[in-house]
């Protein structure tokens, strides 16, 4: 099979989808992989690494008209007129929130796989792509934080007196919440985080942090794959009320909290912001779908009350190396479960295949996309 690299055109976007250790697998196993030319580069790999993988390094034509084309997103225009019937393109292809894009993609004859579909189960752990890439923005939400705030994170006891440590809340206890927690408490920070899955407590509490709890019914997430509802509107208002207090105590504020194919939760109201200190920050990772915070812009920094909000939208792009390291990893255990010796096999029997397709045969199949083209939401 040959397989093609495109480069991203998209502004801000450093990674690549594989990297030269994930090809020289491939290419040991007998593909031919094709790498459009200077695809690599803005995470540190350059062509000739991947021509030492056994790579071959050609136009965005080729890399796009390959059997399987592995893409960090949505094709771009350029790239979909090249793609080949009967080809599979897989990427973070965003279904849920930009479903209208996928007609167009099915009308080209390929099948699209999407990251973001692949169901979050024991076996698809090693293709998650979402949790890789989200474990990268918790870690580099922290280091912007800090680099941003005007105070140290860990205590300092010095000859001009002792510096308290900063004190960071964490909203949502998920990958990249978890990982922010880690990241900060490595920095020396006095850390809390709350979440509204009962699970999240125990976690948090073993990485050395303190659950914030609210008086409400916390959610159990084991029968609905991990993942948190959407909560009532009265528990809505415990939940802001109890989170006043630790916002406005709190030096950083990194929010992650989420819930699949909907707008982020509102944690931080405007009043809230107004009651932080001068100086502290608040890094939303839901900007994407909304933010957290109501004050929250995507890709701005926002000054409010001489508070920071800051709405990044591609922390993982900050660390381009090991976010497509990772992303790599993830994508070829995925390939593994379609690329065969004899050629593709989309085998609609496999759960993680059967979830994660969005376009096949013509048509979009995945029917929660359907739905949303529909307009039966989702
Ligand atoms: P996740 O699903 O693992 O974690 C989200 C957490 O939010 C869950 O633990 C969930 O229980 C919690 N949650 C849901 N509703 C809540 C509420 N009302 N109050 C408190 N907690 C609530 O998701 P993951 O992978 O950690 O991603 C988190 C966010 O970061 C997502 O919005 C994702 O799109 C975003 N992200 C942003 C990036 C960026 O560069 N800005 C990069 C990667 C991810």
């Amino acid at each position: 099979m040959i397989i093609g690299i495109p480069k991203t055109t998209e502004a801000g976007e450093h990674r690549v989808s594989l990297t030269p250790d994930v090809v020289a697998r491939l290419t040991k196993e007998g593909h031919e992989v094709v790498v459009q030319s200077g695809a690599g580069t803005a995470a540190g790999f350059v062509d000739e690494a991947y021509e030492g993988s056994g790579a071959s390094i050609g136009d965005a034509a080729r890399a796009w008209s390959a059997d399987v084309v592995c893409s960090v997103s949505f094709p771009s225009e350029e790239g979909a007129s090249h793609l080949k019937r009967g080809a599979v393109v897989l990427g973070m292809l965003q279904p849920l929130d930009e479903p209208g894009r996928f007609p167009a993609l099915a009308s080209t004859g390929v099948t699209s796989i999407a990251f973001e579909a692949v169901p979050r189960t024991t076996r698809a752990q090693s293709m998650d792509v979402l949790s890789s890439q989200a474990t990268v923005a918790g870690y580099q939400a922290v280091l912007m934080a800090a680099d941003r705030l005007d105070k140290f994170f860990p205590m300092l006891t010095t000859a001009a007196g002792t510096i308290a440590p900063s004190k960071v809340l964490v909203l949502g206890a998920g990958v990249a919440g978890l990982m922010a927690i880690a990241t900060a408490r490595r920095l020396g920070a006095i850390v809390s985080a709350f979440d509204v899955r009962a699970e999240a407590a125990e976690q948090v509490q073993s990485l050395g942090a303190r659950f914030v709890s609210v008086e409400m019914e916390q959610q159990d997430s084991s029968a609905t794959g991990g993942y948190a509802k959407e909560v009532a509107e009265e528990t809505q208002a415990k939940i802001l009320a109890g989170l006043a207090k630790p916002v406005a105590e709190a030096d950083v504020v990194i929010s992650t909290a989420q819930i699949p194919g909907r707008p982020a939760p509102l944690l931080i109201t405007r009043q809230m912001v107004e009651s932080m200190r001068p100086g502290a920050i608040i890094i939303d990772l839901a900007a994407p779908t909304g933010g957290n915070c109501e004050l929250t812009r995507a890709d701005e920094s926002i000054v409010h009350s001489n508070v920071t909000i800051e709405g990044p939208t591609n922390l993982p792009s900050m660390a381009a190396g090991d976010a497509s390291r990772m992303f790599g990893r993830n994508a070829l255990a995925l390939m593994k479960l379609f690329l065969t010796e004899e050629g593709l096999n989309i085998d609609f029997d496999d759960d993680i295949i059967e979830g994660s397709v969005i376009t096949h045969g013509g048509a979009v199949v995945h029917p929660r996309v359907k739905a949303l083209l529909d307009g039966g939401g989702n």
